[in-house]
């Protein structure tokens, strides 16, 4: 396999080359008729590590750091408007720490995505007022140190082509400039490869020899450190979870293992028909719950930080009430789905309670607690037999879905989420499969990864 093949497929040739900076010059122009702000372009764009057919750039509207932090969104947004008026362009806006500008703008035959965000001028990095202040440092440190970009494009296209590209918190992973990091630290991308493929959680990644590894093991609890090079108090994988560090470990080593062009261009997955997911679930022996709602009208940064929330709630109950959780996980298309396969489904009508012991002073208390019940001695202890609530799992789940808005965020399922659960339904184990014919094929590719799950790396 070759790497030259793979570039030149996702590295921008001229033309797009051209096209990208005459709308660039075009961009500056425009925002420098603004005398409060200078332009600068702060992206991919700028460091030349840009994919073809992104098409996206990052403008950086600077401001004084005198001025007020409410000056600056609200000078910001109407500049960033006016640019994106001028070019014709559309817009939305968005909100990481403040709010910036999305705008698409149509270019010589392309429609572009411009993100423009105001931030401070501020010499110090470790003295950042919000976080993209930051960023125009990190620019010129990738302009300065970085030579090998072309080895940062097959990376980012390595990491798109196996969904683990981006800090946003949907996906937990790797973001453009902890990329261009890691290729500048390990120098290419088969040598950043080969050295990944052996990775285990607690890796330090420091172009700063003096700082101390206990100090920096003690301050960032992620499985992958890198220090940021402008900041030493910021790590710059911090988004990437553990289940994300583990499977770009996997993919290196499966790579190193066997180069092939699917680690940049992955054939379509191919979804489990249903009667191997119907067989797939008995042969395993486990009960499956699967809840069904609306997709509620919020964006991704909410939603899926809310679904795990849901999950992790879900489950917690569960354990409270005896049953025990095996997988669990969650899908979203147009709707969202919660699985949960069980371990533990059915418990006893009755449960035991252990009490005091017999010598202590809190036994009355008990005793009179539960006078009508059948209580025993164990070891020196009172224990007493109650009655449960739930025997099966089923019946709990149902009684948790008929609870008012109310009563679930006092559970602690997220604000999202709680108004959808009325109308959601409910299935069970066979219904699961009638389901999922009128579901999109995504969900059998879903159960797919579910049973082929493995992040085995020796
Ligand atoms: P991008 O996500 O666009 O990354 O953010 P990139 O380096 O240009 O990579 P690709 O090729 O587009 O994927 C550009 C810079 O702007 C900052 C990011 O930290 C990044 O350094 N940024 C952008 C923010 O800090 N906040 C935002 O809301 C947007
Ligand atoms: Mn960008
Ligand atoms: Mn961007």
């Amino acid at each position: 396999m070759n790497l030259k093949e793979i570039l030149k497929k996702i590295k921008p040739d001229e033309k797009e080359e051209k096209d990208m900076k005459s709308l660039i010059n075009e961009l500056l122009k425009v925002a420098k008729e603004n005398e409060e702000i200078y332009p600068m372009i702060c992206g991919s764009v700028s460091k030349d590590t840009w994919l073809s057919n992104k098409n996206e750039i990052d403008l950086f509207l600077i401001f004084n750091p005198m001025v007020s932090k409410k000056k600056l969104e609200e000078d910001g947004l109407r500049i960033a408007k006016n640019i994106v008026s001028k070019l014709k362009g559309k817009y939305t806006i968005a909100y990481s720490e403040h709010p910036y500008l999305r705008a698409s703008i149509k270019w010589k035959e392309r429609t572009y995505q411009i993100d423009i965000v105001p931030a401070y001028n501020i010499e110090d990095p470790e003295k950042i007022k919000s976080a993209v202040d930051r960023t125009p440092h990190h620019v010129r440190f990738i302009k300065q140190n970085l030579k090998n970009t072309d080895d940062v494009r097959l990376l980012k296209q390595f990491c798109i082509a196996n969904k683990i590209y981006g800090a946003d918190v949907k996906t937990q992973g790797f973001s453009g400039y902890l990329c261009e990091l890691l290729i500048l630290y390990f120098k290419d991308f088969n040598n950043l490869v080969k050295n990944a493929s052996k990775w285990r959680a607690g890796v330090i990644i420091t172009f700063d020899k003096t700082l101390d590894q206990n100090f920096i093991l003690n301050k960032f609890k992620t499985p992958l450190i890198v220090i940021d090079p402008i900041d030493k108090n910021r790590n710059v994988s911090a988004a990437v979870s553990t289940e994300v560090f583990y499977r770009f470990v996997k993919t290196c080593k499966e790579f190193v293992d066997r180069p092939r062009k699917d680690f940049f261009f992955p054939p379509k997955a191919k979804p489990y028909s249903i009667s191997k997911i119907s067989n797939e679930m008995e042969r395993r022996g486990t009960k499956w719950h699967m809840i069904k709602f609306k997709k509620p009208d919020v964006t991704e940064d909410i939603l899926y930080p809310q679904m795990r929330r849901f999950v992790n709630t879900l489950e917690k109950i569960f354990n409270e009430n005896d049953f025990k959780v095996l997988r669990k996980d969650f899908w979203i298309n147009d709707e969202c789905i919660v699985l949960f396969e069980m371990k533990n489904w059915i418990v006893p009508k009755i449960d035991k309670k252990i009490g005091p012991s017999v010598y202590s002073k809190h036994a009355e208390n008990f005793l009179k607690h539960y006078k009508n019940k059948n209580i025993f001695i164990e070891n020196n202890k009172w224990v007493v037999e109650v009655e449960r609530k739930f025997s099966e799992s089923t019946s709990l789940l149902q009684s948790i879905l008929k609870k008012t808005q109310k009563e679930l965020m006092e559970s602690g399922v997220p604000s999202k989420i709680a108004p959808l659960l009325q109308k959601s339904q409910l299935l069970i184990d066979r219904d699961i499969i009638k389901a999922i014919s009128s579901l999109p094929e995504d969900f059998r590719v879903f159960m797919k990864e579910w049973f082929e799950k493995n992040l085995n790396i020796v």
